[in-house]
């Protein structure tokens, strides 16, 4: 296996940041994992696996070993009347199994659709859009721990899923390497269509009794209106999670502001924090290359050569405002490194 030096990993990442990697390794096949893992010196260290990088924020170089996953496979692992199971290597794109599992009718990750990245980092912040998440399918997945090389095995439960969370990003952060992701799909798919702009979109359509193909057809049309393109102009998506804070917390602030936009959550009341940037007018502002997207404003984007920490000050400046209008901290969902 070649190591490569002082790569750089401006096209490693969809926010198109210049930085480099101190040694960069890709690995194609599961077998090369643990012998280069336990290969490495401590010089090597410490280690930053990469799918895409459509969630990475870098503001400065990597000074360890970036190893990025390009394994590819899919296989059925169990099989029954209406459900199977699938294994899917990490280096599979996201979006490609997302085809492959709806041309073949097999229902579960259609409102999946289009999310950028890699099948192995999509259990790190259990991937979720229009209202359905990883953590409804995902069966267990197989993972190597980045100093011993030792293989385990991680279920459902074990993985600790949240919203945008899993113990990959709490206690085991930065531990282990993702080899497969085993999912279970549905042979009689049952349609997720509740989600607002799903069901608007639905009966724009007109389609009488909709399919898991419709529906991936019509999250992908969503998508590509809301959404910037990373290769035309740099971002990663949501900067910030969606916020949950306290039920009495929101009814003060609903006082105060009574079109705050707010969606369902189990834990306690989610605000867009899509509205809260935008109340705080920061749509389409921009300090040299760095920029706060004119539609949606959770998104951060790079025009060109913005650097890391330029997008950083950005971001830490809309969570002052947003902080001292309405009280609310925003996390960042984006990995900064
Ligand atoms: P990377 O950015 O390369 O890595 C992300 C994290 O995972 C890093 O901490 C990395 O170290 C770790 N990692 C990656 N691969 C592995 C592995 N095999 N083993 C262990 N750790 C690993 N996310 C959503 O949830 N919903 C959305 O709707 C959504 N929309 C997006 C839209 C756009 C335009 C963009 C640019 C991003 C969007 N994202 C969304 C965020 C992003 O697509 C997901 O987080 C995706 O899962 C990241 O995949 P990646 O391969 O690019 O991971
Ligand atoms: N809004 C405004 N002003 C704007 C834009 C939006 O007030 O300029 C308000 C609107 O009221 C809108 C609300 O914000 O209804 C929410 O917008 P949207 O439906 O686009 O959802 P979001 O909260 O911005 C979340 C996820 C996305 C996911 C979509 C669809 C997070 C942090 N983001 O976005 O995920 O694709 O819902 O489910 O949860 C990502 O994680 O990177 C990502 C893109």
């Amino acid at each position: 296996m070649t190591i490569l030096e002082n790569r750089s990993l401006k096209a490693c990442n969809t926010l198109g940041i210049e930085a480099k990697a101190r040694y960069f390794a890709e690995i194609s096949t599961e077998e090369e994992a643990i012998p280069l893992l336990t290969s490495l010196q401590p010089e090597h260290q410490p280690v930053l696996i990469l799918g895409d990088g459509s969630n990475i924020l870098f503001t400065e170089n990597f000074p360890g070993t970036v190893i990025r996953i390009n394994t590819k496979g899919i296989t059925i692992t169990e099989e029954q009347d209406d459900s199977l199971s699938i294994r899917i290597a990490a280096g599979e794109v996201w979006d490609e199994v997302v085809n492959y599992c709806v041309e073949r009718g097999w229902g579960g990750i259609e409102n999946l659709s289009l999310i950028p990245g890699r099948t192995g980092a999509a259990p790190i912040q259990n991937i979720g859009a229009y209202g359905a998440e990883l953590k409804e399918v995902l069966q267990e997945l197989e993972a190597v721990h980045l100093e011993s090389g030792e293989k385990r095995t991680f279920s459902r439960e074990e993985c600790r899923f949240g919203y945008r969370e899993s113990i990959f990003q709490t206690t085991l952060r930065r531990q282990y390497l993702i080899l497969n992701v085993t999912l279970c799909l549905s042979r009689n798919p049952v349609l997720n269509l509740a989600y607002g702009s799903i069901a608007q979109e639905l009966e724009r359509s007109g389609i009488p009794s909709p399919t898991i193909k419709d529906v991936r057809e019509m999250v992908c049309r969503i998508r590509r209106n809301k959404l910037p393109d990373p290769v035309v102009v740099g971002n990663a998506g949501s900067f910030f999670r969606n916020p949950v804070i306290r039920s009495d917390q929101f009814e003060r602030l609903k006082l105060q502001y009574p079109d705050i936009v707010r969606f369902a959550d189990s834990n306690g009341v989610k605000l867009a924090a899509a509205w809260l940037i935008d109340q705080c007018n920061w749509k389409g502002k921009r300090t040299g290359d760095a920029g706060v997207h004119p539609d949606q404003p959770l998104v951060l984007v790079n025009y060109g050569n913005a650097t890391g920490l330029e997008i950083l000050n950005l971001a830490s400046m809309i969570r002052q405002s947003v902080f001292s209008r309405f009280g609310i901290l925003l996390e960042p969902e984006v990995n900064i490194l």
